[in-house]
């Protein structure tokens, strides 16, 4: 039988967050065992936001390495840079003329980036999310991992290939989204109703993948927290405490009635070291590999032979979309 397909990215913007491991990369690989994986380094959907160039072509480099850190295998999955693939930005032509305005205007992401910027909100704010379907349908992906934040653009996708497919034909295939049981939203250590995110300008709300022990000790020492000093999962009421238990769960395993019991009468210090514990004991052996890839040659081989692998899978799809609308000869 044939093997599923899995797609996803990450967009190489900033620091890579332990919200963007939980959520994503460590799904990614547990999937590359089962399904045929392609992971994207999505450098197109980054530059929607003006980008230093130097930095991030950094930054995509980093991200490479760090895909290769977690434990993703290049025998398994093709890592890949977006840009090295035309058919994102050929496909995303076409999805952007089948999407309309009025849909676009209404994804939260676009209200929250384009807030404040009055005539001046990049034209790729609002087109980005059609670019993401392209890169999903290009694939023919069932499945699509990634955190809670993004089903708004998934479902999205899911309408822009149904009304494609009613159009002209049945070209793309309908993916689904998968999220993690735990994880899926790692909220920022001092807002906790806000969720963790790389472009935070409080370094203090967020662990990078690359923070050394002694900070990941002390931002979660700091992480905001709430006077009652019980230990209990309610999102609602106690959304910080909340939090630290799910990065514990994400971490070991253990469930939310376990950490419950096992932290009766016991204080916020005690369950912010174990935190603090495991998210160290996560991390270590994963910056190691990573300094190891980012001093490596092999790092451009991996990435050429994902974009060769890419281009393969992705011009197939973008010849069909071509034909079934008349835009090839
Ligand atoms: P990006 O780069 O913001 O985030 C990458 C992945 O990390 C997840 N994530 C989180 N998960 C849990 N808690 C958090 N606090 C958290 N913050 C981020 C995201 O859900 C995502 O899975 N639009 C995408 C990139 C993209 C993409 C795609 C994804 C472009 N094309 C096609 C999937 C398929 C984004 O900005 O992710």
């Amino acid at each position: 039988m044939e093997k599923k397909t899995i797609f996803s990215g990450i967009q190489p913007s900033g620091l890579i967050t332990l919200g963007n491991y939980l959520g994503a990369l460590k799904q990614f690989v547990e999937l590359q065992e089962e399904f045929e994986c392609y992971f994207c380094i999505v450098n197109q959907h980054a530059i929607t936001v003006p980008q230093d160039p130097a930095t991030l072509r950094q930054n995509m480099r980093n991200l490479a390495a760090l895909y290769l850190a977690v434990g993703l295998d290049p025998q398994k999955a093709s890592l890949f840079i977006q840009s090295e693939v035309p058919a994102h930005a050929q496909l995303g032509w076409i999805m952007m003329c089948t999407s309309y305005v009025g849909e676009l205007e209404r994804m939260t992401q676009y209200k929250d980036k384009s807030q404040g910027r009055g005539e001046t909100i990049p034209g790729g704010l609002l087109v980005y999310p059609p670019l993401m379907a392209a890169d999903i349908l290009l694939y023919q992906a069932h499945y699509v991992p990634v955190g809670e934040d993004q089903r708004q653009h998934i479902e999205l996708t899911r309408d822009l290939a149904e009304r494609f497919n009613n159009r002209y034909g049945e070209v793309f295939t309908i993916p689904e989204i998968r999220t993690p049981k735990f994880g899926a939203r790692i909220m920022s250590l001092q807002e906790p109703t806000k969720k963790m995110s790389k472009s935070d300008p409080n370094q203090g709300a967020f662990i990078s993948m690359l923070d050394d022990p002694k900070l990941v000790e002390k931002k979660i020492k700091r992480a905001q927290t709430d006077s009652d000093n019980q230990i209990r999962f309610d999102k609602e009421n106690k959304p910080g405490v909340s939090n630290l238990m799910t990065m514990l769960s994400a971490c070991t395993g253990q469930s939310m009635e376990e950490m419950e019991q096992a932290y009766h009468g016991k204080g916020y210090g005690a369950l912010k070291a174990d935190v603090a514990e495991a998210v160290v004991n996560l991390l270590q052996p994963i910056q190691e590999r990573f300094n190891n890839w980012m001093e490596s040659k092999k790092l451009d081989d991996v990435l050429d032979d994902g974009a060769a692998k890419a281009n393969q899978r992705a011009n197939e799809t973008l010849r069909k979309a071509e034909q079934v609308m008349g835009l090839s000869r």
